[in-house]
């Protein structure tokens, strides 16, 4: 049952929450339930003025209305001017009278462009709320923060924001191909309808915009890295344009990968040499014509040699060569190149996570200025934990962005609760030590630390055409902590769970102490039931779901045993100087850090060395035990956040209650199937028994191993599994 209060009335009532599906997203805009509140903003505002004749000031007219209207519970009126006292002012000293007449000067220009302040203000006689930018994008973030005080229950006489991204392109990649399927997608299909694109214009396309606004995201790449080159093709630029024109009022630019023989494949040459001048010729021509469609058009994002797609190397150039052939034709119109640093070669190397660095470092400063190197968080794949990226503080002269998994593929895809602002939060705190103690990720990728002269952050969606956008109810706190965490990578992973869930589930206080409670130990849980002390890469093959430890019938560096390298001795791949000396890709203090088996942390010490079962971890257990604990740990951690759940459910609706729910019951079942297959396999290394305290698997390791799950690699699904351990 939740409190809420009826409109018209500060009397509170006792009634069922209605039933939701979670389209809505953070933007419910339901009835402030604190009678206090209530009262106080609707005293505070009454009329709203937000001038102005843009689309993206209509936008902020249009989500204001919105908002209020269901916060409040009642019609706001669109005034032309503030002339009662009690009004909400929105834009900028050029769209705005009444915000030109604040004279906001220097704590406006601060700002700059995409940002804005919030401040309460006297304005000929009349008491007014300003949301007060220097553009009509500014102002359309203002518009969101407003609403977001409100919808977290704020007092408003306390509130003043200034607030300005930290981070310049903020972009979200989609993983989406042109038939609609999405790769690593849990969400449904693509929301991309291409073949009823241009002519068709959904209203989901507008609320995806929506959305990405409200959280500060300002790209959108449309396509999947794993590039069709058809996309650059003049009907698909049609299509492309007809979803910028939705966009461009939530101040949404739009990108696309770029594959690298599209010259070949969709232009006719012979060639895709970027050294060749008709190729160059060719992206030239192409970019020019994309430009035309769509002005502001934000650039090519670039996968290329890796993992068999083509790229310069095929002609014995450097990834700098195709990067800045494509640079070069994108400059004149101002678009940027994102080529990633996600690169392995189609030949095992020795440890393939020195890849990257080693290919790229080299290359520092060989870039063209519109050029950035998009690199991923750590130097494998995504993995529930990974140290960050040795690029990160290697590149002063190039603009390094930082590359953060939204889908959760090797986190529990749809179903797993984990919340990933813990996770973006850990990797842009690491400190990469190149200029002291403090040269953080956060500081590199902010372009604080180089004196970048450009910035960028992406993620990977998570979003499909699933009525909940994102596979699962909590699955959308990790899209909108990604989006606020890239406005300022400095924020709290742990405050923004808080406001999402005052947002998407409920203001009980109490409640919202759980549900948050449950977010920050949902991370470690799963890295504890997956792959703890630093192991990787221990899931099934393609699909990447399950625990799969032992396969090793494949390209080495694909296989998990590879990585775990567990024998009869220890478990562990050796980083140091006495393996790959991956470590000495770090700056010396962290190499020494990570290197010393008296220093490494617990949680990467398998990923940097090959340790004994009988060696002590720093928690001064043995290696074989610690494992083990950690296992059971991660479990446990599912069974409380299950229970932790139930204590909320008369605060939440029953439809949403019951989603999670379910899932959290799947989330427990698979947590125990990793735990229960990776310890049988493991202990038949260390042969140790499992300690008395823990309760045996309920079945061998033969069994585990002859599972044959998921049946349909699109559908991450093992009904023997839930068959085995799903309890109610
Ligand atoms: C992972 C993922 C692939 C993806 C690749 C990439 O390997 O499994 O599906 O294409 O990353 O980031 O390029």
């Amino acid at each position: 049952m939740a409190t809420i209060a009826g409109p018209g009335s500060f009397a509170s009532l006792r009634m069922p929450a209605a039933d939701e599906d979670g389209h809505d997203l953070w933007l419910r805009y339901r009835l402030v339930s604190n009678a206090e509140r209530l009262a106080q903003y609707r005293t505070a505002i009454a009329h709203l003025v937000v001038p102005g004749s843009s689309p993206t000031l209509g936008a902020a007219r249009d989500e204001l209305t919105r908002g209020l209207t269901g916060l409040l519970g009642r019609a706001i009126p669109i005034d032309a001017a503030a002339t009662s006292t009690a009004t909400l002012v929105v834009g900028t000293p050029a769209s705005s009278r009444e915000i030109a007449a604040l004279n906001l000067g220097g704590r406006l220009t601060a700002v700059g462009n995409e940002g804005f302040l919030i401040t309460s203000a006297t304005l000929r006689g009349s008491h007014v709320i300003a949301v007060a930018a220097n553009t009509d994008v500014g102002a359309l973030y203002g518009s969101f923060a407003l609403l977001r005080a409100l919808q977290t229950q704020g007092d408003l006489a306390t509130l003043s924001d200034s607030s300005a991204p930290r981070i310049q392109h903020r972009i979200i990649d989609h993983w989406d191909n042109l038939d609609r399927t999405v790769e690593r997608g849990y969400a449904g299909r693509s929301l991309w309808d291409w073949d009823h694109l241009p002519d068709s214009l959904p209203a989901v396309y507008r609320d995806y915009a929506r959305a990405e606004a409200s959280i500060g995201i300002n790209g959108v790449s449309l396509t999947n890295v794993n590039a069709n080159a058809k996309v650059l093709t003049a009907p698909y630029i049609e299509k492309v344009r007809a979803l910028a024109g939705v966009f461009r009022p939530y101040g949404l630019h739009v990108y696309l990968t770029a594959r690298f023989s599209a010259p070949m494949e969709i232009g006719g040459l012979k060639t895709a040499d970027p050294l060749d001048p008709s190729v160059a010729a060719w992206w030239k021509a192409k970019a020019d014509e994309i430009y035309r469609a769509i002005p502001d058009f934000g650039g090519f994002v670039v996968k290329a040699n890796s993992e068999g797609q083509p790229g310069p190397q095929d002609y014995h150039r450097t990834h700098a060569d195709g990067a800045n052939m494509l640079a070069d034709a994108l400059a004149p119109h101002g678009g940027i190149v994102l080529w990633r640093a996600f690169v392995y070669s189609n030949v095992p190397a020795q440890d393939r996570i020195k890849q990257a660095y080693t290919e790229f470092k080299p290359l520092d400063g060989k870039f063209r200025d519109n050029v950035l190197l998009q690199v991923k968080n750590g130097s494998l794949d995504f993995q529930p934990r990974e140290p960050f990226h040795p690029l990160f503080g290697a590149m002063p002269k190039t603009p390094l962005a930082l590359e953060l998994q939204i889908t959760k593929e090797y986190l529990g895809e749809d179903t797993h609760l984990v919340y990933m602002g813990a996770y973006y939060e850990e990797v842009l705190k690491s400190d990469t030590r190149v200029n002291g103690k403090g040269s953080l990720v956060a500081d590199v990728i902010d372009g604080s630390l180089h004196g970048y002269r450009q910035t960028a952050i992406a993620g990977v969606s998570n979003v499909g055409t699933d009525r909940n956008w994102s596979g699962s109810h909590f699955n959308q706190a990790n899209w909108y902590a990604f989006g606020r965490l890239a406005w300022d990578p400095t924020a709290s992973s742990e405050r923004i769970a808080e406001d999402w869930t005052r947002m998407t589930w409920t203001n009980d206080d109490a409640a919202v102490r759980t549900i948050v409670h449950m977010m920050m130990t949902s991370r470690e849980a799963v890295v504890n039931y997956m792959e703890p002390l630093g192991l990787v890469h221990m899931m099934g093959t393609d699909h990447h779901y399950g625990p799969a430890p032992w396969v090793k019938n494949l390209r080495p560096d694909w296989t998990p045993v590879y990585f775990h390298r567990a024998d009869t001795i220890g478990i562990g791949f050796d980083r140091t100087v006495t393996g790959s000396n991956a470590v000495a890709q770090y700056s010396p203090e962290v190499a020494r850090h990570f290197g010393d088996r008296d220093s490494v942390p617990d949680a990467y010490l398998l990923f940097f060395h090959h340790a004994r079962w009988s060696d002590r971890t720093r928690a001064g257990l043995t290696v074989w035990y610690d494992l083990v604990r950690h296992y059971y740990a991660g479990v446990d951690s599912v069974v409380a956040m299950r229970r932790e759940w139930h204590t909320v459910q008369s605060t939440i609706d029953a439809r949403r209650f019951r989603d999670v729910d379910d899932f959290l019951a799947i989330q427990e079942a698979e947590a125990k199937w990793w735990r229960d297959a990776a310890l049988l396999y493991f202990g038949t290394f260390s042969r140790m028994p499992l300690p008395a305290r823990f309760a045996p698997p309920p079945r061998t390791l033969d069994w585990y191993m002859k599972l044959h799950c998921p049946a349909d690699p699109a559908k991450p699904r093992c009904p023997e599994i839930y068959k085995l351990y799903l309890t109610r």
